[in-house]
């Protein structure tokens, strides 16, 4: 199974999102495998795009959820009401988040929880920064935020979603290449296996940062990739539709 998950960020209203749901659902319809494809739209639009992938094999995700349970705090979304509105998936970490609201990896850890309890599937982001890289210490920066899968229990039958975006990657146009991302792809789950208890096929490591029809093949085929978060490459229909596109090819290849 190959992911392509679209991370719709602040980009789209309500009226776009779904928009564009229609329009992978056409692009897909027929198809004889299926990759697992999550939309991830901003909190408003969540219902609308629900509506539209009812019953299809395109899944729901949200772009961030409270670190707390349901109660008083204003401004965030529980995990609760994520799943009472049909999210199977929620983005947690996001470096844009890390960046520019200083979620901490203690923050994320509550998340994790909190989506966990919730029954949904989080997929926890890391990757270093441009300093890192430089500095060569990119794989502490990853094992300091994959600490924050400390003490959290992988319920049953659940996968653990990590998805690798080195920041310096993130809407650049200047994607980390396929050898790289194998190495941390490769750190990432002996890494994260020191935390949490969970099977070698129960790990799915999504590779995000630049990713567009032109390369999504180039790192689908490889086995230490899972799939691909996309973020600008996700609210343009026809990219979208390639790095789906590319992915069936994959999976088609690998069933022969
Ligand atoms: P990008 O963003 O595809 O626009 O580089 C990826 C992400 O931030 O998830």
């Amino acid at each position: 199974m190959k992911y392509v998950v679209g991370n719709y960020k602040m980009y789209l209203g309500v009226r776009e999102s779904v928009a564009l749901a229609r329009g992978v659902l056409r692009g897909i319809r027929g198809s004889e495998v299926m990759p697992e494809i999550v939309l991830c739209p901003s909190f408003p639009a969540l219902t609308e795009v629900r509506k539209i992938i009812a019953r299809s094999h395109v899944t729901l995700g949200a772009q961030n959820v409270a670190a707390v349970a349901p109660g008083a705090m204003t401004g965030e979304v529980a995990a609760a009401q994520l799943a009472d509105n049909g999210c199977e998936y929620v983005i947690v970490g996001h470096s844009e988040r890390r960046q520019w609201l200083n979620e901490s990896d203690d923050l994320v850890r509550e998340k994790l929880v909190q989506a966990f309890a919730a029954g949904l599937t989080p997929i926890l982001c890391v990757g270093e920064s441009a300093q890192a890289r430089e500095d060569g210490t990119s794989e502490a920066m990853v094992a300091r935020q994959l600490a924050a899968l400390r003490d959290v229990t992988l319920p049953r039958k659940r996968k653990l979603v990590i998805a690798y975006e080195p920041i310096w990657a993130i809407g650049k146009g200047t994607p980390a290449t396929p050898a790289d991302v194998i190495a941390m792809h490769r750190f990432i789950r002996s890494e994260a296996r020191r935390y949490i208890d969970v099977a070698e096929e129960d790990i799915v490591v999504l590779y995000g940062g630049s990713v567009d029809g032109s390369n999504a093949y180039e790192y689908l085929r490889e086995r230490e990739v899972n799939g691909v978060l996309l973020g600008g490459a996700s609210v343009k229909l026809h990219e979208c539709l390639a790095v789906i596109g590319a992915a069936q090819e994959v999976m088609e290849a690998q069933t022969l």
